[in-house]
């Protein structure tokens, strides 16, 4: 797939949300609008990533993306997740839930990896660090553009060395995970300051995100460098976004007023709507996946007591303009917008 090509037509794209808010039908709608929509493989296995490719392709829909988590770090000392353990006592007593085991795992990369070159889907784009030249070159030889998220110009540099065929420009207002490669040495750089260093010093395109909600956001980061603009948090409250009700519901709710990064949830930087459970685990450990795996039950207890105070509440700094709209319109507002403001789409 010709990158440049693909995102001079589809200049506006969907993020890859992990935890079930990508859905078929969320990344349907949104590459029907003539933007790309994105499914997300993070904590998928593969064959119920699997499913997802065919849901999509099912629904009539051939241009989309798939993200991938890309292993990073290494397992977390015993004594750390311990006593993470204890602290989350109090926690898992008053939702009646048991904290999970605390796993150290690779979200299934090779198996995943061999299904996306099985696929040849589009789009293949990565988080949390940039893969082999061997595996980019895997996925492009089987038809796939690849695209590496950065939070640093080393990153994005590291990711062209590589022969990523795109770069995605991740600022520190977005929703969601941090996506960068050692979250020991990251830096948490505004877009707009970011962004155009990335575009001088990497020759591929350069796709922006974070805190990106309006059509004037969107021409913003065009007239910057930026081949495209990627939303994660404008499309939550969208109907066909798999985000649980009671995270849709905050995000509308006065109650919560702004977002913060924490390591409470997952044990690696990401930015949500600033509850409790954040409040009282701000020294939570640098250990993911394992914290991952640990809150999981306790999260889940906590959606099911529809409380959105133990959730992770994962938003961008613009949430607030996030609004209950079919996707469909969402991109097709983004693009008018983008062209009202002065931009290309
Ligand atoms: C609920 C949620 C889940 C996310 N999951 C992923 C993911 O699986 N992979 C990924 O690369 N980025 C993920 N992100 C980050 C987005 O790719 C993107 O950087 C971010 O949404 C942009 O900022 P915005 O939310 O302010 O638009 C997620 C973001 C949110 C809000």
């Amino acid at each position: 797939m010709n990158l440049p090509e693909l995102l001079r037509a589809r200049p506006i794209l969907q993020a890859p949300m992990a935890g079930g808010t990508s859905t078929p039908a969320l990344v349907h709608a949104v590459s029907g609008a003539g933007g790309l929509g994105s499914l997300a493989a993070g904590y998928l296995s593969a064959e119920a990533l699997a499913g997802q490719i065919d849901a999509v392709r099912g629904l009539g829909t051939d241009v989309f993306g798939v993200n991938v988590f890309v292993p990073s770090g290494s397992p977390a000392p015993g004594s750390v997740t311990a006593a993470y353990r204890s602290e989350l006592a109090g926690d898992a007593r008053r939702l009646g839930a048991e904290v999970g085991p605390a796993v150290y795992d690779d979200d299934a990369w090779d198996a995943k990896i061999d299904l996306l070159v099985s696929s040849a889907v589009p789009v293949v784009s990565f988080t949390f660090g940039c893969p082999s030249a061997a595996v980019l070159e895997r996925l492009r030889a089987a038809g796939s553009a690849t695209v590496v998220t950065a939070t640093t110009v080393e990153e994005a540099r590291t990711a062209a060395a590589r022969s990523a065929d795109g770069v995605c420009v991740q600022g520190v207002e977005a929703g969601g995970h941090r996506a960068t490669f050692d979250p020991a040495h990251g830096d948490d750089r505004p877009l707009l300051e970011l962004l155009p260093e990335v575009v001088r010093t990497v020759g591929v395109p350069v796709i922006a995100a974070g805190g990106l909600m309006t059509g004037e956001d969107v021409a913003a980061v065009l007239a910057a460098g930026a081949s495209a603009a990627q939303s994660g948090t404008a499309f939550l409250r969208c109907p066909e976004s798999g985000a649980q009700a009671p995270h849709k519901a905050a995000l509308a709710d006065p109650a919560f007023t702004r977002t913060s990064l924490t390591r409470a949830f997952t044990g690696r930087p990401a930015r949500g709507l600033t509850n409790r459970f954040m409040d009282e685990h701000r020294d939570a450990p640098a250990a993911y996946p394992e914290v991952h795996h640990m809150t999981r039950p306790l999260r889940a207890a906590a959606a099911k007591a529809a409380d959105p105070e133990g959730m992770a509440l994962w938003a961008g700094t613009g949430f607030r303009l996030a609004r209950e709209l079919p996707a469909a319109d969402l991109v097709a507002e983004l693009r008018a917008g983008a062209a009202e403001a002065g931009a290309r789409p």
